[in-house]
């Protein structure tokens, strides 16, 4: 298994929310993933993904869709791991 490589802080993720023409991001339990690719396929719509975008989603998603196997369907949309400010060297 491939380890995820990049370390992402929270204030990189909320960089990361599709505005200003970026991909969009999320985390989702302590993972990384670029949701780009994947968002015209969410069957609950663009709209409702992005309100997880740039921010750490586990919670809404876990509200929604518990059940939703999200670790295979974005394996190859993983960017990183989500980190403390503090923790971004070394
Ligand atoms: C539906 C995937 C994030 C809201 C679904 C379904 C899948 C899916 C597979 C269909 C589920 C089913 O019919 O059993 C994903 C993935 C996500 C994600 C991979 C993460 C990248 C979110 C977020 C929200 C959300 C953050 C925000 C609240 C919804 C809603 C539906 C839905 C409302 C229901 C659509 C309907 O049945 O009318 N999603 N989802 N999803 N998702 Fe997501």
């Amino acid at each position: 298994p491939s380890t995820p490589y990049l370390k992402i802080t929270r204030s990189q993720l909320k960089q990361m929310s599709g505005r200003k023409g970026t991909d969009v991001w999320m985390a989702l339990n302590g993972k990384v993933y670029n949701i780009e690719p994947y968002k015209e396929y969410h069957p609950g719509g663009i709209g409702e993904l992005l309100r997880g975008s740039g921010k750490d989603g586990t919670k809404l998603f876990g509200e929604v869709h518990p059940w939703v196997n999200y670790e295979t369907m974005l394996q190859a949309c993983l960017v990183g791991v989500l980190v403390e400010e503090n923790d971004v060297k070394g």
